[in-house]
Protein backbone atom coordinates (compact mmCIF):
# COMPACT_ATOMS: atom_id res chain seq x y z
CA UNK A 1 0.00 0.00 0.00
CA UNK A 2 1.05 3.60 -0.97
CA UNK A 3 0.92 6.04 1.63
CA UNK A 4 0.22 9.83 0.95
CA UNK A 5 1.09 12.84 2.87
CA UNK A 6 -0.95 15.87 2.15
CA UNK A 7 -1.57 19.44 4.07
CA UNK A 8 -4.96 20.02 5.87
CA UNK A 9 -6.38 22.10 3.02
CA UNK A 10 -9.48 21.71 1.35
CA UNK A 11 -8.44 18.98 -0.67
CA UNK A 12 -6.49 17.02 1.79
CA UNK A 13 -9.62 16.89 4.23
CA UNK A 14 -12.04 16.15 1.69
CA UNK A 15 -9.61 12.89 0.97
CA UNK A 16 -9.64 12.19 4.26
CA UNK A 17 -13.25 12.18 4.92
CA UNK A 18 -14.01 10.12 2.06
CA UNK A 19 -11.66 7.43 2.34
CA UNK A 20 -12.65 7.33 6.50
CA UNK A 21 -16.62 7.00 4.63
CA UNK A 22 -15.05 4.17 2.73
CA UNK A 23 -14.00 2.58 5.54
CA UNK A 24 -10.06 3.13 5.10
CA UNK A 25 -7.95 4.28 8.11
CA UNK A 26 -6.35 7.18 8.06
CA UNK A 27 -3.76 9.00 10.59
CA UNK A 28 -4.85 12.67 11.55
CA UNK A 29 -3.34 15.37 13.78
CA UNK A 30 -4.99 15.86 17.52
CA UNK A 31 -3.79 18.25 20.03
CA UNK A 32 -2.66 15.55 22.27
CA UNK A 33 -0.63 12.94 19.50
CA UNK A 34 -1.81 11.79 15.69
CA UNK A 35 -3.98 9.42 15.62
CA UNK A 36 -4.80 6.42 13.32
CA UNK A 37 -8.35 7.28 12.93
CA UNK A 38 -11.44 4.88 11.13
CA UNK A 39 -15.06 4.94 11.41
CA UNK A 40 -16.11 3.72 14.77
CA UNK A 41 -19.47 2.49 13.41
CA UNK A 42 -17.93 0.31 11.26
CA UNK A 43 -16.07 -3.14 13.10
CA UNK A 44 -14.34 -4.10 8.99
CA UNK A 45 -12.62 -0.36 9.05
CA UNK A 46 -11.84 -0.48 13.17
CA UNK A 47 -10.61 -4.32 12.79
CA UNK A 48 -7.84 -2.18 10.25
CA UNK A 49 -6.73 0.29 12.88
CA UNK A 50 -5.63 -3.05 15.11
CA UNK A 51 -4.00 -4.56 12.43
CA UNK A 52 -2.12 -1.92 11.26
CA UNK A 53 -0.73 -0.94 14.82
CA UNK A 54 -0.23 -4.38 15.59
CA UNK A 55 -2.46 -3.68 18.61
CA UNK A 56 -3.84 -6.86 20.97
CA UNK A 57 -7.64 -6.84 20.13
CA UNK A 58 -8.26 -6.53 23.91
CA UNK A 59 -7.06 -3.37 24.29
CA UNK A 60 -10.28 -1.25 23.72
CA UNK A 61 -10.13 2.73 21.75
CA UNK A 62 -11.19 5.93 21.97
CA UNK A 63 -13.95 7.81 20.07
CA UNK A 64 -13.86 11.08 18.78
CA UNK A 65 -16.90 13.21 18.27
CA UNK A 66 -17.53 16.73 17.44
CA UNK A 67 -20.80 17.22 19.46
CA UNK A 68 -22.83 16.36 22.54
CA UNK A 69 -25.51 14.72 20.03
CA UNK A 70 -23.13 12.59 18.90
CA UNK A 71 -21.67 11.78 22.08
CA UNK A 72 -25.41 10.53 23.23
CA UNK A 73 -25.50 8.47 20.33
CA UNK A 74 -22.54 6.24 21.89
CA UNK A 75 -23.68 5.96 25.60
CA UNK A 76 -26.54 5.05 27.69
CA UNK A 77 -26.63 8.10 29.29
CA UNK A 78 -24.58 11.34 28.89
CA UNK A 79 -24.88 11.75 33.38
CA UNK A 80 -24.67 14.83 35.27
CA UNK A 81 -21.07 14.80 35.78
CA UNK A 82 -19.82 13.78 32.81
CA UNK A 83 -21.46 16.89 30.81
CA UNK A 84 -19.88 18.95 33.65
CA UNK A 85 -16.79 17.66 32.76
CA UNK A 86 -17.37 18.18 29.06
CA UNK A 87 -18.82 21.48 29.56
CA UNK A 88 -15.08 22.23 31.42
CA UNK A 89 -12.69 20.27 29.50
CA UNK A 90 -14.23 20.06 25.92
CA UNK A 91 -13.09 20.20 23.24
CA UNK A 92 -9.53 19.83 24.63
CA UNK A 93 -7.67 16.21 25.66
CA UNK A 94 -10.14 14.84 28.50
CA UNK A 95 -11.53 11.45 27.74
CA UNK A 96 -14.59 10.41 29.31
CA UNK A 97 -15.57 6.62 29.78
CA UNK A 98 -19.07 5.43 30.31
CA UNK A 99 -21.49 2.50 29.68
CA UNK A 100 -22.06 2.41 26.14
CA UNK A 101 -24.91 2.07 24.22
CA UNK A 102 -24.31 -0.52 21.33
CA UNK A 103 -24.23 1.44 18.84
CA UNK A 104 -20.29 1.42 18.24
CA UNK A 105 -18.85 -1.24 16.32
CA UNK A 106 -18.26 -4.05 19.52
CA UNK A 107 -14.37 -4.28 18.53
CA UNK A 108 -13.67 -0.45 19.52
CA UNK A 109 -15.12 -1.81 22.75
CA UNK A 110 -13.27 -4.63 22.97
CA UNK A 111 -15.91 -6.53 24.64
CA UNK A 112 -16.24 -4.35 27.72
CA UNK A 113 -19.52 -2.86 28.60
CA UNK A 114 -18.09 1.05 28.47
CA UNK A 115 -17.18 3.04 26.00
CA UNK A 116 -14.06 5.93 25.95
CA UNK A 117 -14.85 9.25 24.08
CA UNK A 118 -13.44 12.50 23.75
CA UNK A 119 -14.13 16.11 21.85
CA UNK A 120 -10.47 17.06 20.49
CA UNK A 121 -9.58 20.67 20.13
CA UNK A 122 -7.54 20.87 16.88
CA UNK A 123 -9.07 22.16 14.45
CA UNK A 124 -8.15 19.62 11.52
CA UNK A 125 -9.38 16.70 13.33
CA UNK A 126 -12.56 18.45 14.35
CA UNK A 127 -12.62 19.55 10.79
CA UNK A 128 -12.09 15.84 9.80
CA UNK A 129 -14.77 14.60 12.20
CA UNK A 130 -17.63 17.09 10.79
CA UNK A 131 -17.40 16.88 6.89
CA UNK A 132 -17.18 12.62 7.19
CA UNK A 133 -19.77 13.10 9.68
CA UNK A 134 -18.77 9.75 11.70
CA UNK A 135 -17.39 9.49 15.42
CA UNK A 136 -14.09 8.28 14.55
CA UNK A 137 -12.10 5.73 16.64
CA UNK A 138 -8.79 6.42 16.73
CA UNK A 139 -5.85 5.03 19.29
CA UNK A 140 -2.36 6.86 18.88
CA UNK A 141 -0.64 6.76 15.55
CA UNK A 142 2.29 4.58 16.30
CA UNK A 143 2.92 0.96 16.32
CA UNK A 144 1.86 -0.55 19.40
CA UNK A 145 4.54 -0.28 22.11
CA UNK A 146 6.43 2.23 20.68
CA UNK A 147 6.46 6.28 21.87
CA UNK A 148 3.42 7.95 20.20
CA UNK A 149 4.01 10.37 17.26
CA UNK A 150 3.84 13.92 17.86
CA UNK A 151 4.77 14.84 14.19
CA UNK A 152 3.56 13.77 10.75
CA UNK A 153 6.77 12.44 10.13
CA UNK A 154 6.66 9.87 12.97
CA UNK A 155 3.84 8.49 11.83
CA UNK A 156 5.16 8.29 8.43
CA UNK A 157 7.93 6.19 10.08
CA UNK A 158 5.85 3.96 12.02
CA UNK A 159 2.73 3.63 9.38
CA UNK A 160 4.40 3.67 5.80
CA UNK A 161 2.83 1.10 3.69
CA UNK A 162 0.03 -0.11 6.20
CA UNK A 163 -2.40 2.99 5.83
CA UNK A 164 -3.52 5.09 2.66
CA UNK A 165 -2.97 8.54 4.07
CA UNK A 166 -1.44 10.51 6.63
CA UNK A 167 -3.35 14.64 7.00
CA UNK A 168 -0.47 16.83 8.31
CA UNK A 169 -1.20 18.99 11.01
CA UNK A 170 2.14 20.47 12.22
CA UNK A 171 3.35 19.24 15.62
CA UNK A 172 1.15 18.63 18.60
CA UNK A 173 0.03 21.08 21.01
CA UNK A 174 0.13 19.21 24.29
CA UNK A 175 2.41 16.15 23.22
CA UNK A 176 0.99 13.16 25.58
CA UNK A 177 -2.06 11.73 25.39
CA UNK A 178 -5.70 12.39 27.13
CA UNK A 179 -6.25 12.18 30.55
CA UNK A 180 -8.72 9.56 30.95
CA UNK A 181 -11.14 9.34 33.43
CA UNK A 182 -13.87 6.82 33.87
CA UNK A 183 -17.41 7.86 35.34
CA UNK A 184 -18.58 4.05 34.80
CA UNK A 185 -18.43 3.02 38.68
CA UNK A 186 -19.28 4.34 42.01
CA UNK A 187 -16.85 6.68 42.34
CA UNK A 188 -14.69 8.89 39.37
CA UNK A 189 -11.65 7.27 38.53
CA UNK A 190 -8.41 8.39 36.79
CA UNK A 191 -6.87 5.76 34.52
CA UNK A 192 -4.26 7.58 32.68
CA UNK A 193 -3.00 10.99 33.68
CA UNK A 194 -2.94 13.88 30.78
CA UNK A 195 -2.81 17.54 30.32
CA UNK A 196 -6.38 18.07 32.23
CA UNK A 197 -5.22 17.05 36.03
CA UNK A 198 -6.82 15.02 38.75
CA UNK A 199 -6.95 18.42 40.84
CA UNK A 200 -8.95 20.43 38.08
CA UNK A 201 -11.17 17.14 37.86
CA UNK A 202 -11.95 17.43 41.28
CA UNK A 203 -12.88 20.66 41.36
CA UNK A 204 -15.59 20.31 38.55
CA UNK A 205 -17.25 17.47 39.80
CA UNK A 206 -16.69 18.69 43.54
CA UNK A 207 -15.66 15.43 44.80
CA UNK A 208 -12.59 12.81 44.88
CA UNK A 209 -11.17 11.60 42.18
CA UNK A 210 -9.08 8.12 42.62
CA UNK A 211 -6.04 7.49 40.87
CA UNK A 212 -5.65 3.53 39.39
CA UNK A 213 -3.16 1.88 41.02
CA UNK A 214 -1.15 1.16 37.20
CA UNK A 215 -0.80 4.49 36.95
CA UNK A 216 2.61 4.71 38.80
CA UNK A 217 2.85 0.95 39.38
CA UNK A 218 3.51 -1.95 37.74
CA UNK A 219 0.45 -4.56 37.36
CA UNK A 220 0.83 -7.21 39.61
CA UNK A 221 0.56 -10.96 36.90
CA UNK A 222 -2.50 -11.60 38.55
CA UNK A 223 -4.16 -7.97 38.74
CA UNK A 224 -7.01 -6.88 36.07
CA UNK A 225 -6.05 -3.51 34.49
CA UNK A 226 -8.85 -1.14 34.79
CA UNK A 227 -7.85 0.34 31.23
CA UNK A 228 -6.66 -2.49 29.50
CA UNK A 229 -3.57 -0.12 27.64
CA UNK A 230 -2.00 -0.08 31.26
CA UNK A 231 -0.63 -4.23 31.16
CA UNK A 232 1.30 -3.09 27.79
CA UNK A 233 4.80 -2.24 27.42
CA UNK A 234 4.85 1.23 26.45
CA UNK A 235 6.54 4.20 24.81
CA UNK A 236 9.66 2.30 24.83
CA UNK A 237 12.45 3.03 22.55
CA UNK A 238 14.93 0.82 21.58
CA UNK A 239 17.79 1.87 24.12
CA UNK A 240 17.45 0.85 27.82
CA UNK A 241 16.23 3.65 29.38
CA UNK A 242 16.23 4.29 33.29
CA UNK A 243 14.82 6.68 35.71
CA UNK A 244 17.35 8.98 37.95
CA UNK A 245 16.25 10.09 41.09
CA UNK A 246 18.49 12.99 42.24
CA UNK A 247 19.34 16.43 41.52
CA UNK A 248 19.88 18.26 38.75
CA UNK A 249 24.15 18.40 40.48
CA UNK A 250 24.01 14.33 41.29
CA UNK A 251 22.25 13.33 38.27
CA UNK A 252 24.87 15.27 36.12
CA UNK A 253 27.92 13.63 38.21
CA UNK A 254 26.41 10.55 37.62
CA UNK A 255 26.46 10.79 33.88
CA UNK A 256 29.87 11.97 33.45
CA UNK A 257 31.41 9.25 35.68
CA UNK A 258 29.44 6.62 33.52
CA UNK A 259 30.48 8.22 30.07
CA UNK A 260 30.72 5.30 28.00
CA UNK A 261 30.12 4.25 23.89
CA UNK A 262 26.15 4.28 23.57
CA UNK A 263 25.51 6.13 27.12
CA UNK A 264 22.87 9.09 26.54
CA UNK A 265 21.44 11.66 28.59
CA UNK A 266 17.80 12.66 28.58
CA UNK A 267 17.61 15.63 30.58
CA UNK A 268 16.16 18.99 31.67
CA UNK A 269 17.27 22.29 29.28
CA UNK A 270 19.16 23.90 32.78
CA UNK A 271 21.39 20.49 32.71
CA UNK A 272 23.04 20.82 29.03
CA UNK A 273 25.44 22.98 30.48
CA UNK A 274 26.75 20.32 33.39
CA UNK A 275 26.68 17.43 30.79
CA UNK A 276 29.57 15.85 28.65
CA UNK A 277 27.85 12.53 27.41
CA UNK A 278 25.46 12.93 24.50
CA UNK A 279 21.63 14.41 25.47
CA UNK A 280 18.55 14.93 24.52
CA UNK A 281 16.48 17.47 25.93
CA UNK A 282 12.73 17.39 26.80
CA UNK A 283 11.47 20.44 28.34
CA UNK A 284 12.58 23.11 31.56
CA UNK A 285 12.36 21.66 34.70
CA UNK A 286 9.63 23.64 36.78
CA UNK A 287 7.64 23.40 33.11
CA UNK A 288 6.32 20.43 33.10
CA UNK A 289 3.74 21.26 29.97
CA UNK A 290 7.49 21.88 28.36
CA UNK A 291 8.54 17.90 29.53
CA UNK A 292 4.54 16.54 28.23
CA UNK A 293 5.44 18.47 24.58
CA UNK A 294 8.56 17.02 24.11
CA UNK A 295 9.06 13.96 25.94
CA UNK A 296 8.33 11.19 22.82
CA UNK A 297 9.98 13.29 20.28
CA UNK A 298 12.71 12.82 22.42
CA UNK A 299 12.61 9.13 23.00
CA UNK A 300 13.08 8.86 18.90
CA UNK A 301 15.26 11.14 19.06
CA UNK A 302 17.45 9.04 21.40
CA UNK A 303 16.65 6.12 18.53
CA UNK A 304 18.11 8.21 16.14
CA UNK A 305 21.17 9.04 18.11
CA UNK A 306 21.61 5.07 18.16
CA UNK A 307 21.76 5.47 22.03
CA UNK A 308 21.96 1.76 24.22
CA UNK A 309 21.80 3.08 27.51
CA UNK A 310 19.62 6.05 28.48
CA UNK A 311 19.65 7.61 31.89
CA UNK A 312 16.82 10.40 32.62
CA UNK A 313 15.83 12.96 34.84
CA UNK A 314 12.70 11.65 37.00
CA UNK A 315 9.85 14.32 36.54
CA UNK A 316 7.40 15.21 39.45
CA UNK A 317 4.74 13.43 40.43
CA UNK A 318 2.16 15.41 40.70
CA UNK A 319 0.07 17.87 38.10
CA UNK A 320 0.66 17.55 34.51
CA UNK A 321 3.82 16.22 35.31
CA UNK A 322 2.34 12.87 36.69
CA UNK A 323 1.42 12.69 32.55
CA UNK A 324 4.95 12.81 32.42
CA UNK A 325 6.31 10.35 34.82
CA UNK A 326 3.52 8.36 34.09
CA UNK A 327 5.43 7.67 30.32
CA UNK A 328 8.57 7.83 31.48
CA UNK A 329 7.97 5.39 33.51
CA UNK A 330 6.95 2.62 31.02
CA UNK A 331 9.43 3.53 28.72
CA UNK A 332 12.00 2.44 31.32
CA UNK A 333 10.11 -0.90 31.66
CA UNK A 334 9.68 0.53 36.10
CA UNK A 335 13.36 1.30 36.13
CA UNK A 336 14.06 3.79 38.48
CA UNK A 337 16.94 4.34 40.49
CA UNK A 338 17.53 6.57 43.50
CA UNK A 339 21.31 8.06 43.78
O1 LIG B 1 -4.99 11.71 23.31
C1 LIG B 1 -5.46 10.60 23.07
O2 LIG B 1 -6.27 10.04 23.82
C2 LIG B 1 -5.01 9.92 21.75
C3 LIG B 1 -5.49 10.78 20.60
C4 LIG B 1 -5.30 10.13 19.28
O3 LIG B 1 -6.82 11.16 20.81
N1 LIG B 1 -5.52 8.58 21.70
C5 LIG B 1 -5.01 7.58 22.47
O4 LIG B 1 -5.58 6.33 22.26
O5 LIG B 1 -4.14 7.74 23.27
P1 LIG B 1 -4.89 4.99 22.75
O6 LIG B 1 -5.70 3.91 22.12
O7 LIG B 1 -3.46 5.00 22.46
O8 LIG B 1 -5.18 4.94 24.28
C6 LIG B 1 -6.49 4.66 24.77
C7 LIG B 1 -6.42 4.24 26.21
C8 LIG B 1 -5.90 2.82 26.34
O9 LIG B 1 -5.07 2.73 27.48
C9 LIG B 1 -7.17 2.01 26.52
O10 LIG B 1 -6.96 0.81 27.22
C10 LIG B 1 -8.06 2.99 27.27
O11 LIG B 1 -7.74 4.24 26.76
N2 LIG B 1 -9.49 2.73 27.06
C11 LIG B 1 -10.20 2.88 25.93
N3 LIG B 1 -11.48 2.51 26.11
C12 LIG B 1 -11.58 2.12 27.40
C13 LIG B 1 -12.65 1.62 28.20
N4 LIG B 1 -13.86 1.46 27.71
N5 LIG B 1 -12.37 1.33 29.50
C14 LIG B 1 -11.13 1.49 29.99
N6 LIG B 1 -10.09 1.96 29.29
C15 LIG B 1 -10.31 2.26 28.01
MG1 LIG C 1 -1.33 4.64 22.49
Amino acid sequence: MQTQLVQADSVGLQQAAHLLQQGEVVAIPTETVYGLAADATNGQAVKKIFAAKGRPQDNPLIVHIDSIDMWKTLVKEVTADALALAKAFWPGPLTIILPHSGSAAPEVCAGLDTIAVRMPSHPVARAIITQSGLPLAAPSANLSGSPSPTEARYVLEDMEGRIPLIVEGGSCEVGVESTVVTLAGEQPVLLRPGYITKEQLEAVLQKEVLVAGAVTQMLKADEIAASPGMKYKHYAPKAQVTILQASGKDYCDYLNKHAEQGVAALCYEEDVPYLKVPYVVYGKQEDAASQAKELFSALRHLDEMGAKEVYARCPATEGVALAVYNRLLRAAAFRVVQL
